[in-house]
């Protein structure tokens, strides 16, 4: 069994379910959550790095926030909001199954819930003073939501925290992974997360994805700065 599920079994049972009934009263089919490989790969970060407050932007079913969540109960800490969460479209689109979800396992108390874009959060984050050792970008795909994603969050994480972002091989978050690679060595290093899932890297299917960087999950360790000076070298990407 995956270490996330030992950890967190109400995802377990979610997953085994496969359904979870809306604030409406109308059954929902789960999809849409981050796949069980980005699930393990974030509950052994939050036993690797022991963070002490997580973010993620994008809520739906609340898969990934029942994993961060459940961190700070396996690891014997207290509720605090520890976690926080971004997701304007927990009600409309979602019919608040990830609050639901997050209330029933009893992890609600963990969760800081915003519900406003990750634009109009973020920058309300920064100015509240908060930082973050781990956070996770899996919310508005398109590129120019991604990097503005990238922004904010490289001002709100600790040094030596880590970002993580969904979906690396969708065009629009490649983009930005790119522009990481080939304008950000002043900020981040690349986190080699194969050992952190539950394969360890070492499925043939997974090589294949990394030789032709097709993964699901990319991750960068903060090394530096927040931002480099106004007149610096552009690299295109
Ligand atoms: C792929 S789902 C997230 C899955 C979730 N992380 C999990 O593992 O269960 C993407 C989410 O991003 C949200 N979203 C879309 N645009 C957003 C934005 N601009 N700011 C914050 N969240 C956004 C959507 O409502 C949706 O819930």
């Amino acid at each position: 069994m995956h270490q996330v599920l030992q950890s967190c079994p109400e995802l377990a049972a979610l997953l085994e379910v496969g359904e979870i009934k809306g604030k409406s009263g109308s059954i929902r089919k789960i999809s849409s959550m981050s796949t069980i490989n980005n699930l393990e790969v974030l509950h052994n970060l939050c036993t690797q790095i022991r963070p002490k407050r997580t973010l993620e932007i994008g809520l739906a079913f609340g898969g990934s926030a029942m994993v961060l969540a459940a961190s700070y109960r396996r690891r014997g800490i207290e509720p605090a909001t520890q976690h926080t969460a971004i997701d304007p479209f927990q009600t409309s689109v979602w019919d608040d199954t990830g609050l639901i979800a997050l209330q029933e396992s009893g992890l609600r108390p963990y969760l800081d819930f915003r519900p406003v874009l990750s634009s109009v959060a973020l920058p309300q984050l920064i100015a509240e003073g908060a930082t973050f050792d781990l956070i996770y970008v899996d919310g508005s795909h398109l590129f120019e939501d991604v990097f503005v994603d990238l922004y904010f969050c490289t001002r709100l994480l600790t040094d030596g925290g880590i970002v993580a972002f969904d979906d690396s091989s969708d065009p629009h978050v490649n983009k930005v992974l790119r522009f990481i690679r080939s304008n950000c060595a002043f900020a981040y290093e690349a986190v080699d997360v194969g050992p952190l899932r539950a394969d360890k890297g070492a499925s043939l299917r997974y090589r294949f994805a990394r030789a032709f960087g097709r993964v699901q999950l990319t991750a960068f360790r903060k090394i530096g700065p927040s931002a480099r000076t106004w007149n610096s070298a552009f690299r295109n990407f």
